[in-house]
């Protein structure tokens, strides 16, 4: 297939870009370059620089490549930034969505597989969080992805033969297998490279945020995922999706851990016994989240291959360990 890669410059797009090829699709890439970066796409890519919101622009991108689905990954992904800028995230990731799925309508592509989040649950009252768990979200971010999940229902209902599939990340980390791509996020507010940054001795210490929630050792729950995995599921979906399908499903591997098990982790991985600290909660932050993700297992035979913490964090490791400066590319 065809395949337009939204935000493949980006930490998890340019995996997919990868594993796409690998799997014999022809790849072209558009990124707006803010977060991502050039290099983490290869140089026979196309890479066309634009934002999702130059609606005209991408329509052309799709006509002239005759994209058949779009792997939609283009977006602003921080839960804190979220609560302290939350237009820029509806502008970015709800307009950018309308803006991209107007293009794709306009050139006649009738597959999207998207980004979506963990974050559209809010704080449910169970775990494992099923597909079918109410979605209501607590940040502008987890709201600003719901929406975009409601206008691809209400784009498909209209266009019978649109298929769609939300994709509901859990917490994604670790890096490619041959440490050529990997996270480079700026600001980095994520757990696993904040530690990480830590051992390295880039950052002082590691700051808990709270250690006062109803959870077992008190520290919030999160259920992390290999970004190899995460991207594999993409691409069975996107194989898989028939005329007019509307799919949602959870990516996670199923077992929820603390903000404590993961500096366990960290420490036994690295070997370096960083600083930490306990301090406030960070608004936003639901206790626990953690998947059931048996929906995608049945209905595809997706499942997590790496599920054990310490290769999670270890992957990750190789990354942060042998590229300190990331892609090496300044941003602002
Ligand atoms: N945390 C700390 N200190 C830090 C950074 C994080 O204690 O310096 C804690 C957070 O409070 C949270 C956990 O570590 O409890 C994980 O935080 P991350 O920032 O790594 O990830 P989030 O859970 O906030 O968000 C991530 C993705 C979202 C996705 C969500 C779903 O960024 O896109 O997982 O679980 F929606």
């Amino acid at each position: 297939m065809n395949i337009l890669v939204t935000g493949g410059a980006g930490y998890i797009g340019s995996h997919a870009v990868r594993q796409l090829r690998r799997a014999g699709h022809e790849v072209v890439v558009i990124d707006n370059l803010h977060r991502g970066h050039r290099s983490a796409v290869p140089s026979d890519v196309v890479l066309e620089e634009l934002d999702i919101r130059q609606t005209e622009l991408v329509r052309k991108v799709l006509e002239r490549h005759a994209i058949d689905g779009v792997m939609h990954f283009a977006a602003l992904a921080l839960v804190g930034e979220s609560m302290q800028q939350p237009l820029l995230y509806y502008r970015n990731n709800t307009g950018g969505s309308a803006c991209l799925l107007a293009a794709m309508d306009q050139a006649g592509v009738k597959r999207m597989v998207f980004s979506s989040t963990a974050a559209v649950y809010g704080q449910p009252a169970t775990m494992p969080i099923t597909e079918q768990a109410p979605t209501c979200p607590v940040n502008p971010y987890g709201r600003s992805k719901l929406f975009v999940e409601r206008m691809l229902q209400d784009h498909a209902n209209a266009r019978k033969d649109f298929a769609f599939a939300a994709l509901r990340y859990f917490n994604v980390a670790g890096c490619a297998a041959d440490k050529s791509l990997g996270e480079d996020h700026h600001p980095e507010t994520h757990l696993i490279p904040v530690m990480l940054n830590a051992a390295l001795g880039k950052l002082e210490k590691l700051t808990i945020y709270g250690e006062d929630y109803p959870t077992p050792d008190s520290t919030c729950i999160r259920d992390y995922i290999h970004v190899e995995d995460l991207v594999a599921a993409h691409i069975t979906v996107m194989e898989s999706l028939q005329d007019g399908q509307q799919r949602t499903y959870n990516l996670g591997v199923g077992k929820g851990l603390s903000v404590r098990e993961l500096v366990g982790a960290a420490k036994r991985v690295t070997g370096v016994d960083f600083p930490i600290e306990v301090g406030p909660r960070r608004m936003g932050d639901p206790p626990q989240l953690y998947a059931d993700p048996t929906l995608i297992r049945k209905e595809l035979g997706w499942e997590a291959k790496v599920t054990d913490i310490d290769q999670i964090v270890a992957s990750a490791w190789r990354w942060f360990r042998e590229n300190p400066k990331g892609y090496g590319e300044s941003k602002k």
